[in-house]
């Protein structure tokens, strides 16, 4: 398979950035990744050892801790850079401030470099990171893409393919608006082998144990706190999620995720960046898909979009 030649940026190199920096290199998706933290020695250690695993892999990857100058010439930059989440929290939102704080120096030290390429951000709460990247960067918005749903959505489909001992493949649902509380379930548009979920839920009472829509989107909400609660992060989910959105960016393959994008218009919002199903090529978010929304599904959506409008307010500021 031919390689596309490209660079990758990651800055911030904690649980969720040094993952997904090993799972981007173990999918060869970038000749040169470099790293940028903080903390100098971590983005050396991590770089080594993700560079000692490279000899295993098929593809002759260069990865190494570097400086905000390395992102001049970069493909794509990951901001995964995150203030430690206090033991207690229940709400992304919570991190709104310390995030600010992060996001401002690293798009500003990027853009010094003369960046031009797509900025990916995972740093929470994302969607509104995702907007303030954007308004800080001057990129077109198409180029600031944030992590959103894309992993909700994959939590939402193993959970029922758990249900009926399917793959996760074959299931097609989507979460979208806010990464968070006010997200929501696409079930007009959610299919298990091209059979509505609605009708599986129905015609398999014995398997669905009584399981309601209301109680998946609760628990596609709590999943991540599930793990969160338990070992302190998450990484693996989130990374890999990442590195799907990358690789459809880097590869230029067109798939379509929901990811955090800037609405200008689409399901009759403008100016907020919120997940919906999007197609991604070499030039980021290249167009957003509108699926049908049952009216109860619109007017979360709508819910959704003032949760995030309504942070703008502190980010403005
Ligand atoms: C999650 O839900 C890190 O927000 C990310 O796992």
């Amino acid at each position: 398979m031919g390689f596309r030649s490209s660079k990758v940026v990651i800055v911030g190199v904690g649980n969720v950035g040094a993952t997904t920096a090993y799972s981007l290199a173990n999918q060869q998706l970038c000749e040169e990744l470099v790293l940028i933290d903080v903390n100098r020695d971590k983005a050396v250690a991590e770089a080594l050892d993700i560079q000692q695993s490279a000899y295993f892999m098929e593809r002759n990857m260069k990865v190494r801790a570097g400086d905000y100058a390395d992102c001049a010439d970069a493909d794509m930059v990951v901001i995964s850079a995150s203030a430690p989440m206090p033991k207690d929290s229940d709400d992304r939102l919570q991190m709104l401030k310390p995030s600010m704080g992060l996001v401002r120096g690293i798009v500003d030290s990027v853009m010094e470099s003369g960046f031009a390429g797509i900025l990916l951000l995972v740093s929470n709460p994302v969607d509104v990171m995702t907007y303030y990247a954007w308004r800080l960067s001057g990129l077109p918005s198409n180029q600031v893409i944030g992590s959103g749903t894309n992993l909700d959505t994959a939590r939402l489909c193993t959970r029922l393919a758990q249900m009926y001992d399917l793959d996760a493949r074959s299931v097609q649902a989507y979460v979208i608006g806010e990464h968070g509380d006010s997200e929501v379930v696409s079930w007009a548009s959610a299919t298990i082998g091209g059979k509505s979920v609605t009708d599986v839920l129905a015609d398999n009472a014995s398997r669905t144990k009584g399981t309601t829509k209301d109680d998946l989107l609760k628990s596609t909400i709590q999943a991540g706190w599930d793990i969160f609660s338990r070992k302190g992060n998450t990484c693996y989910g989130i990374a890999s999620s990442v590195t799907a959105i990358a690789r459809s960016i880097l590869n230029d393959d067109n798939a379509i995720m929901p990811v955090s994008v800037r609405l200008a218009g689409q399901y009759g919002v403008d100016g907020v960046f919120l997940s919906v199903p999007t197609i991604l090529d070499h030039t980021g978010a290249k167009e957003i898909v509108e699926i049908r929304l049952a009216p109860d599904e619109e007017a979360a959506f709508k819910r959704s979009v003032e949760v995030l409008r309504s942070q703008y307010e502190l980010v403005d500021s």
